[in-house]
């Protein structure tokens, strides 16, 4: 079934960030970011980041073009990308970054170029 842009548009409810979890092999071996991603969901919603202006969207995907050093997460608008995401430091970029607009800058590796 196809959709206009302005039905798919209905759609969509407001969203504030988006953060994308790499779950490839190449990355991290042993596919740790299939487990960050399920536990993005739960931390997201413990957090209240779920729904509402301060909804946060997330997505998986099977490379974001790094493929060391992982598992690696972006997130969006900001373009900051992290590396070597633990569970832990996952649980930081929520609270920190998602929840509280602050940047964990200690775990950053790349971001996007100014507009
Ligand atoms: S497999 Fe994760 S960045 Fe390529």
């Amino acid at each position: 079934m196809t959709l206009s842009p302005t039905r798919l548009a209905a759609l969509m409810e407001p969203y504030a960030r988006h953060v994308l979890v790499c779950v490839g092999g190449f990355c991290s071996p042993n596919r740790e970011g299939r487990m960050l991603y399920s536990e993005l969901a739960r931390l997201l919603h413990r957090e209240g980041l779920l729904f509402g202006p301060r909804r946060v969207k997330r997505g998986e995907t099977p490379c974001l073009g790094v493929c060391v050093g992982g598992p690696i997460v972006v997130v969006y608008p900001e373009g900051v990308w992290y590396a070597g995401v633990t569970l832990e430091l996952l649980e930081r970029i929520v609270v920190e970054h998602l929840r509280d607009g602050k940047v964990v800058e200690d775990a950053v590796f790349h971001r996007l170029v100014d507009q």
